[in-house]
């Protein structure tokens, strides 16, 4: 009989599967302890809205209907809120979604697609499953290197992915940047800005790039309701883009693609006036209380504008994420990113950010 490996497209050959980490479980079973702090995946460690939650209970008696495949009560509150036409959003479950929609929608065999070095996972997965030729460009000091990314762009290039805050580092781009960038770039390359984190954004040089979707520039804009929102295990998020483009995502939509109860929750979420802001107001603690605290420490660290800190912790990112896990503390390590002596960790509650200093405190203590 044929292996099945022999009838695999060679493209899915090159895709190398999202490793998530051990989960909190495994690691609670494995070192029998009874709390894991996970700071690894940039949750959202409030939780969701009150809101939401009744939203969800409400939502799930009516589970035996299909939910709306186009989802129009969300659409339209997104549409009021963001000032777009409703036309130009697309929802999809979560952000990645409407990344892998961009790729079927637009990239064919052998065409290219550019994004930064490091990526966000879903960029080369996007670009292997359709078979594209992928142009990784360097990130330079942690932020994107708009020259390279722009050089690298030719006519065959379909899509060039921006991550604004980037993950893992948490740098952003400026209005100023993006604009003489964008400048270069030729109306046949979509440029995508990937702005999963962007409610936690405070510096004012940070781009409103709904304004390249409203002059109908070339571009797609993702957002989601994984970080501020706190709905990642609903798998909801979205994009917005001049309507030509969106049309043709939602051609490649699968029917149904997002659950009702995902629908019901992200909506009673945006109508919390209270949501947002209160995962905002936590994040900029933890944001100030960890950067203080690294530089204490003498770690040097990327000033983030996101939910996470990656910080040079001078040992091996490994080592260092088995010595914090023993403490009941997960985060990523850098060597995935290759940076193999830094960690991400994401902002968690004031509790949980002091045991995370505390415990870092004493991994690199016992190093010296
Ligand atoms: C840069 C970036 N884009 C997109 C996403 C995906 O978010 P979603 O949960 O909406 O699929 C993430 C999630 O961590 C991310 O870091």
């Amino acid at each position: 009989m044929a292996k099945a490996e022999d009838l695999v497209r060679e493209t899915v050959k090159r895709i190398v599967p999202y490793s998530p980490g051990k989960s909190s479980a495994e690691v609670m079973q494995e070192l029998g302890i009874e709390e894991v702090i996970k700071l690894a995946s940039n949750e959202n460690p409030l939780g969701p809205s009150p809101l939401a939650v009744r939203a969800m209970q409400q939502a799930a008696s009516g589970a035996n209907i299909y939910p709306d495949p186009q989802c129009v009560e969300l659409t339209e509150a997104l549409a009021d809120m963001l000032e777009v036409p409703p036309e130009t959003i697309v929802v999809g479950r979560g952000s990645d979604e409407v990344i892998h929609m961009l790729g079927l929608a637009f990239v064919g065999e052998g065409e290219r697609i550019v994004y930064a070095d490091p990526p966000f996972a879903l960029y080369p997965y996007t670009a292997r499953l359709m078979a594209a030729e992928e142009a990784a460009v360097p990130h330079r000091d942690c932020r994107h290197d708009l020259d390279a990314m722009a050089e690298a762009v030719d006519e065959r290039t379909k899509l060039l992915f921006i991550s604004n805050p980037y993950n893992p580092f948490g740098s952003i781009l400026t209005a100023d940047e993006l604009g003489a960038f964008m400048d270069r770039i030729p109306d046949t390359c979509i440029v995508v800005f990937d702005e999963a984190y962007f409610e936690y954004v405070d510096d004012p040089a940070y781009p409103d790039t709904l304004e390249y979707v409203r002059d109908g520039t070339r571009c797609a804009v993702l957002r989601t309701f994984s970080k501020a929102h706190a709905l990642a295990g609903l798998r909801i998020g979205y994009g917005i883009a001049p309507e030509d483009i969106s049309a043709a995502l939602k051609q490649v939509r699968e029917p149904f693609n997002v659950g009702a109860v995902a629908q019901a929750a992200a909506l009673a979420s945006l109508h919390d006036p209270d949501q947002v802001p209160r995962s905002v107001a936590n994040n900029r603690a933890g944001r100030e209380y960890l950067q203080q605290q690294f530089e204490e420490l003498g770690l040097e660290f990327v000033p983030t504008q996101a939910n996470f800190v990656f910080v040079n912790v001078r040992m091996d990112s490994v080592e260092c994420f088995d010595a914090l896990m023993r403490r009941g503390v997960t985060v990523r390590t850098g060597e995935i990113f290759g940076l193999p002596t830094w960690i991400r960790v994401t902002i968690g509650t004031p509790e949980q950010n002091r045991t995370f200093i505390a415990a870092l405190g004493e991994v690199l203590a016992e190093r010296r």
